[in-house]
């Protein structure tokens, strides 16, 4: 047992499709496809390699918690040239944190967070609450309870342009919430949110004094407009309200962008004070990066020919994908991501044939959803299919999906 409100809230998604494909084997002779896990397979620029190799000796050293300035101001200048930020809006030395992957920042992040909340709160009251979306990145949820808070599910579905809806909520919740958390675009649906929608959220962080946690680890897989940003959202405030940027934390890193989730690199930028509070967490139990892959990582933020690169393969992908299902279960170009989410009415028993009769293993979207029944109809109707192998290999995959499918 982990936690017991975790071991009743979220089995990790993969653990829940081996269980439900348990006993069930594709059919002879046919070679498995896995469309399941998200693992880019585009190779990484070569000088990746390159540099690691020309900066062996910095493995004898310690990694400094906070990265080095070369690696922040890359950061700083990616994030104002990405997103048009007024000069010094991002500084990289209060404003930047290296962090060995998105995935671990974002369970750390809830850690601060969440006991700031609660010491502001009276003894008595309920305990904070962390707003998720459902369906998930599971560590949002693993997060929330992990940090002594409730975690709210806010629904995504189609009729809401696949985005949680934050609009509505009782004011007696918004007052105890600690952080939001937002995929942007988001796993498993693809959908970015608006300009619009990133201030109406900071708008509501500001009210009722939370953190928007926005999750932008997709934000540079995109098939025609670069999808708008947090620190972007934060800086349209202006003058208005210049501590629109206390209420944002932003989460990125090379897994997708640059095709390297074994470098475990990424980025937490945000208000100087959540920035401060999170490095001394850090300090007592953060994953350093090490020197070598914190050179990498400042070449890499500061090349975009790979990503240019790696976003037309992307597009390839979903050309296949439109060619073969366009009109069918659902199909759209999703704004971000490299995920194709199916409505195929029962997304368990359609990944549970598709495994037997086709051999393609897909993620069904209540997976990707809380364990209880109650939590599971956002995704219970779709299929989550990665879109990172070879266009031929996608296409041979979703010919037999359509077979079986039909
Ligand atoms: C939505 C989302 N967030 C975060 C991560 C973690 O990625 P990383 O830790 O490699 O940056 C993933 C990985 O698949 C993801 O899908």
């Amino acid at each position: 047992m982990l936690n017991p409100r975790l071991d009743e809230l979220m089995t990790y998604p993969f653990e829940r499709l081996s269980r439900l494909l348990d006993g069930v084997a594709p059919p002879d002779g046919v070679t498995p496809i896995s469309l399941a896990v998200g693992e880019p397979h585009h190779a990484p620029p070569s000088f990746v390699a390159t540099l690691l190799a020309a900066h062996a000796d910095d493995w004898g050293r310690y990694p400094p918690n906070r990265g080095t300035p070369g690696f922040r101001a890359a950061v700083a200048g990616w994030l104002a040239a990405r997103y048009g930020l007024p000069e010094g809006f991002i500084d990289g030395e209060t404003h930047v944190l290296p962090c060995a992957g998105t995935r671990e920042a974002l369970f750390m992040f809830a850690l601060v967070a969440v006991p700031q909340r609660a010491a502001a709160a009276a003894p008595s009251a309920p305990p904070p609450a962390v707003l998720v979306p459902n369906p998930l990145y599971h560590v949002y949820a693993g997060a929330a309870v992990m940090a002594g808070a409730e975690p709210v599910f806010l629904s995504a579905r189609v009729e809401n342009r696949f985005l949680p809806d934050f609009g509505d909520l009782p004011t007696d919740l918004l007052d105890r919430v600690a952080l939001a958390y937002l995929c942007s675009p988001s796993n498993p649906e693809g959908a970015a949110a608006t300009l619009d929608d990133l201030t109406d959220l900071i708008d509501l962080a500001m009210a009722h004094d939370f953190i928007v946690a926005v999750d932008e680890c997709y934000s540079e897989i995109y098939d025609r407009d670069p999808p708008p940003g947090a620190l972007q959202a934060a800086a349209a405030f202006g003058a208005r309200r210049g501590d629109a940027l206390e209420h944002v934390v932003v989460f990125n890193s090379l897994s997708k962008r640059s095709s390297a989730p074994g470098l475990r690199s990424g980025f937490v930028a945000g208000g100087a004070g959540a920035i401060a509070a999170f490095a001394r967490l850090r300090n007592f139990a953060s994953c350093q990066t090490p020197l070598p892959i914190v050179t990498v990582a400042e070449h890499l933020w500061r090349d975009e020919e790979h990503v240019r690169t790696a976003r037309a393969g992307y597009r390839a992908r979903f050309d296949v994908a439109e060619a073969s299902l366009g009109g069918r279960y659902g199909f759209y170009r999703p704004d971000g991501g490299f995920f194709l989410w199916l409505d195929v009415g029962d997304g368990t028993a359609a990944a549970r044939r598709l495994w037997a009769e086709a051999g393609v293993r897909v993620l069904p979207g209540a997976c990707l959803c809380p364990d209880a029944p109650e939590y599971q109809p956002p995704g219970a109707r779709h299929i989550r299919l990665a879109l990172v192998h070879e266009p031929h290999t996608i296409g041979e995959a979703l010919t037999r999906l359509r077979r079986v499918l039909n």
